[in-house]
């Protein structure tokens, strides 16, 4: 007969989190979010660290390039999705690695012939307001001026105009010469009150731009995520099928970790993956393996000391349907608890630190809160970013309201990509796994996350912790009962208030 465990398996909103002592010179500001990515020997600090507790789930609805972007600006890591050819993958990574390191290489150029009109369009289309002009219209071409929208007037001046009568010429433009350092360029721009300075080589030829707007950019993103050179970090999913293909070209491409990406990670499979990885590009990439839901799983990928951290969870996320398909997974707290308890356990024992991620299922931000007090050192999140303007899906109005689409991984959707690649074309799929929904579109990662993270911080100053290390020590959680829920709620008053109605369009309303 099978083993039934004695627990119940829970969920994260059938807990509380009791406050404790809070202290006159805590606030929410003073808080640290910073988090290990990668195990971590006792005493010692871990090879990499996240300045917040969330990453995005590594799915074709989620984890493009834009998010990516976005979210290591806010001091996060996104996981780009390894459910497509591992070219346009690695072009994905390429795209976060190459991002505004500060020399930019001009995108979009004009020749001094091309007409006023033809540059009009051209500003539409990349939304830039400041355009090279160099001789060929190329982005290295012999550089001869700038034109911005200030320059003409588009409803008063002739349109079939050249830009040469109108850009400001090389002789009156202010340049760097290559080499310069980007501190130095800064200076430039800002003592000579100018939006952008073009970098030329010794011949004149246009080698990149810096703009001013970056610069603030940069100083308004203090919690950006960043690699020893200053450029945003970026992780990749790799899968047991391919990876001895697709991990070598990821890390080529620059990605700062791996995750491999399994609804069950306890397999013979994950585990010889992850040896592999580990033993071809030793400890400078960071392997993340899952996902598992047992301190068992988590014996089995831990062995042998090659994965950094582990994802956790199976069956929760808000469009899976793995539990009702396979009768396999475990409630996400249950599943969390197990985990974390084992991994003490096993840091107590050997002096060796994991990080655990738990990954789906979180309904609003009181869940995250109470995953990071269980234990988890991070989160990962699938439908709280597809939700953003930065996710890679279109908008779509739907009686008015503006959706966006978020598909399952397990879907026939997100693996009709197997079709047009060989390496995976003999999977077949019989049964899915997830679901094709729509989630309503709630605005800029920046600003979802902002109040995402101010009321973790303020949840963490109830419980009297400094930081994510001391809130998982601090934090006592309690078990509600149905009727404490009701308690919690405002169903004995009526509401005209419009706070609620803006909650309705927040991230957190699964419910
Ligand atoms: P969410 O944050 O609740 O939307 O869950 C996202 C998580 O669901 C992902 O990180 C995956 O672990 C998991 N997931 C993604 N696609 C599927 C699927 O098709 N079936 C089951 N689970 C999935």
């Amino acid at each position: 007969m099978a083993t039934i465990l004695p627990d119940v398996s829970r969920t994260f909103s059938e807990y509380l989190l009791i406050p404790r002592l809070t202290r006159k010179r805590q606030t929410a500001a003073s808080v640290d979010l910073s988090t290990p990515l990668s195990r971590r020997t006792k005493g010692e600090g871990a090879r990499f660290n996240m300045n917040i507790p969330i990453v995005s789930a590594c799915m074709q609805a989620v984890s493009g390039g834009d998010l990516s972007i976005a979210l290591a600006r806010q001091g996060g890591l996104a996981f780009v999705f390894c459910s497509q050819p591992i070219q346009s993958q690695v072009e994905m990574v390429y795209q976060v690695k190459t991002h505004k390191a500060g020399f930019v290489t001009s995108d979009s150029n004009v020749t001094p012939e091309t007409s006023l009109a033809a540059l009009i369009e051209l500003m539409k289309q990349t939304g830039h307001s400041t355009i090279a002009v160099t001789e060929d219209g190329s982005a290295t071409g012999m550089f001869l001026g700038l034109i911005t929208d200030n320059d003409f007037w588009e409803f008063e001046d002739d349109l079939s105009g050249a830009v040469k009568d109108y850009m400001t010429a090389l002789e009156n433009v202010i340049y760097g010469i290559e080499g310069l350092s980007l501190k130095s360029a800064n200076q430039l721009l800002h003592k000579s009150k100018k939006e952008c300075l073009p970098i030329l080589d010794d011949a004149g030829r246009l080698n990149s731009l810096v703009f001013k707007k970056d610069y603030v950019d940069h100083r308004r993103h203090p919690m950006e995520l960043l690699d020893d050179t200053k450029r945003l970090c970026v992780g990749a999913a790799v899968n047991t099928h391919d990876y001895k293909d697709r991990a070598p070209a990821l890390v080529e491409a620059g990605a700062d970790a791996l995750c491999f990406d399994s609804s069950d990670g306890f397999t013979e499979y994950q585990k010889e993956g992850i040896d592999w990885i580990r033993d071809n590009f030793g400890n400078d990439i960071i392997i993340g393996g899952g996902n598992i839901v047992s301190a068992e799983g988590f014996d089995y990928l831990v062995k042998d000391g090659n994965v950094d951290f582990v994802k956790v969870g199976m069956g929760g996320g808000s469009i899976c349907i793995t539990r009702e398909q396979k009768g396999v997974g475990r409630g996400q707290a249950s599943a969390l608890l197990d985990v974390v308890a084992r991994r003490d356990e096993y840091f107590e024992e050997t002096g060796i630190y994991i990080p655990v991620c738990s990954d789906g299922g979180l309904a609003n931000d009181t869940q995250i809160v109470v995953a990071l007090s269980m234990g988890a050192d991070f989160v990962m999140m699938g439908r709280y970013f597809a939700m953003t303007e930065e996710s890679p899906t279109p908008r779509t109005s739907i009686n008015g309201q503006i959706y966006k689409p978020y598909w399952g991984e397990g879907t026939t959707r997100a693996q009709n990509w197997q079709r047009y690649d060989d390496a995976m074309s003999s999977r077949v799929m019989m049964f899915e796994e997830g679901v094709d929904a729509y989630v309503p579109l709630v605005g800029s990662l920046a600003n979802v996350m902002a109040t995402t993270l101010y009321k973790l911080k303020s949840t963490m100053v109830n419980v009297g912790a400094d930081s994510l290390a001391d809130f998982k020590k601090n934090a006592i959680l309690t078990l509600v009962s149905e009727q404490s829920v009701v308690e919690a709620g405002t169903s004995t008053v009526f509401q005209f208030s419009s706070n609620r109605e803006l909650e309705g369009k927040s991230w957190g309303n699964r419910d």
